[in-house]
């Protein structure tokens, strides 16, 4: 009987575009659904490979080669543990289980080691590229078991996507790094999406700009040096019209943003691990926030705001690509410092060259700056932080008058910029010598008793701030 290389649990659209590209790369895989009208979806859209799925979860176990390849793509979270408990009693000692949903990193850990007791391995496997990526080349970021990894290397290097020839995928660490790296790249997705659009509302609500001035200037951004997948999105947006009213779908969107919680976990993370990604944190805040409507109506009449923006357009758009272009090296910046702080807590091993690398094509923040990026890390592996880089400072310089001047003028005009102002701050306080964190330390010594430490002398202090200060 015919063996398969490989099988998919979990049928919805990721899973049957990412059997469809392995299929497309001559690889003999199929996949399990309980629900029938996947695998005949599966079917039909896979006729040209002859593609076939069980509905019987022991056959599908029995037709795969040893030691077994199996991929879970099912919602994170309690599902992915009763899909592990209904196969463990079928599988053989050295098969391979890879959740590549977006599962908490914690989840992973705990399964990888319980797995592990029984002799089976797992390993996480963040994906990005949404459909159309999982369909014809995905970013991917595996990690785990090494032993896993090289069974799985051929399949995956192949249909992941490729920049200059190389693969979107690497080995990215043992435990739940995979997973960890995928959530982090999540967080720096919010940050992204959310920078464009502070941008859209400048465009919109300060320079007054119709929809189609909107678009040209987000594809004219996405020309140049701020070309990105977000970016051709964004611009795109901006020509779909709704069929019901004729006006641009955009429009017709509620402004309550949601989300499924990998922003949140980054937050989270971050602040476990004593690492500021303030742009990423403002970009979850920014989401919640959106969704009290009610209030913001009420407000926005108790406190309404004129707007005067400056008349000369064109410099206003320059110094916005520089604010924007600015941000999004920020946001890239303490994603990876997050990573990098990680790596050390929690000993992934973590090669941000690497990661770097493989995020430039296929996934949702694929994009040019990322090739500087990666010069950086590639010229030193070791680099703490991204503003460290000579050419990345450059950059910087370059860029932070517009950066500036759009605070200015947002600030001015009561217009929102969550992102861009902790931006600004988070540059600002990074490139501070001397901060007023001893005042905070004074403050807590004062009513705390919490100690110090001094300038001059090693050691931890209290001083009696009562009796000095009267
Ligand atoms: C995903 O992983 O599906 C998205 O990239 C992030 O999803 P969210 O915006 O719904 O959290």
């Amino acid at each position: 009987m015919k063996k398969y290389t490989l099988g998919m649990i979990g049928l919805g659209t990721m899973g049957r575009n990412l059997l469809l590209n392995m299929a497309d790369h001559g690889f003999s895989v199929t996949g399990y659904d309980k629900d029938p009208k996947m695998l005949k979806t599966l079917e039909e859209v896979g006729q040209k490979h002859n593609l076939k799925g069980f509905s019987s979860l022991e056959d599908f176990i029995q037709s795969l080669e040893l030691p077994r390849r199996i991929v879970l793509l099912v919602p994170a979270g309690a599902i992915v543990d009763s899909v592990i408990k209904e196969l463990e009693p079928l599988l053989d000692q050295g098969d391979i289980i890879i959740d590549s949903g977006n599962s908490h990193f914690t989840d992973t850990s705990r399964r990888a080691t319980e797995l592990s007791k029984k002799g089976l391995h797992f390993f996480g496997m963040g994906i990005s590229g949404g459909e159309e990526g999982a369909r014809f080349g995905p970013s991917m970021m595996p990690g785990g078991d090494k032993t896993a990894y090289a069974a799985m290397k051929d399949i995956l290097e192949a249909i992941a996507a490729k920049v200059n020839g190389e693969p979107c995928v690497t080995y990215i660490g043992p435990g739940a790094s995979g997973h960890f790296v995928k959530m982090v790249h999540n967080g720096i997705e919010y940050a992204m999406m959310q920078l464009l659009a502070e941008s859209y509302d400048i465009m919109k609500n300060g320079l007054g700009y119709s929809n189609e001035q909107i678009q040209q200037l987000f594809d004219k951004w996405n020309k140049g040096r701020l070309q990105s997948f977000l970016m051709e999105v964004t611009a795109s947006i901006f020509t779909f019209v709704d069929e019901k009213t004729g006006n641009l779908m955009v429009d017709m969107v509620k402004d309550e943003a949601k989300s499924k919680g990998t922003g949140k976990w980054t937050s989270q993370v971050s602040m476990d691990l004593q690492l500021p990604i303030p742009t990423i944190n403002e970009a979850v805040s920014s989401r919640d926030l959106s969704k009290f409507k009610k209030l913001r109506v009420a407000l926005a009449e108790a406190f309404p705001h004129e707007i005067n923006i400056p008349e000369n357009h064109q410099e206003f758009e320059a110094q916005m690509e520089q604010a924007l272009y600015f941000a999004m090296i920020s946001s890239y910046a303490q994603g990876l410092h997050l990573l990098w702080q990680a790596s050390n807590t929690y000993s992934y091993e973590l090669d941000l060259q690497e990661i770097a690398k493989i995020w430039r094509g296929g996934c949702i923040i694929r994009a040019e700056l990322l090739e500087d990026i990666y010069q950086a890390y590639k010229a030193n592996p070791a680099l703490e932080h991204l503003y460290m880089d000579a050419n990345i400072q450059d950059k910087l310089s370059e860029t932070i008058s517009g950066l500036r001047k759009i605070m200015n003028v947002a600030v001015n005009n009561g217009l929102p910029v969550t992102a861009f102002a902790s931006t600004l701050t988070y540059f600002d306080s990074l490139r501070t010598k001397n901060l007023p964190s001893n005042l905070i330390q004074a403050q807590r010594d004062f009513f705390g008793a919490h100690t110090f430490e001094r300038t001059d002398e090693e050691g931890i202090f209290h001083a009696i701030w009562n009796q000095i200060t009267l």
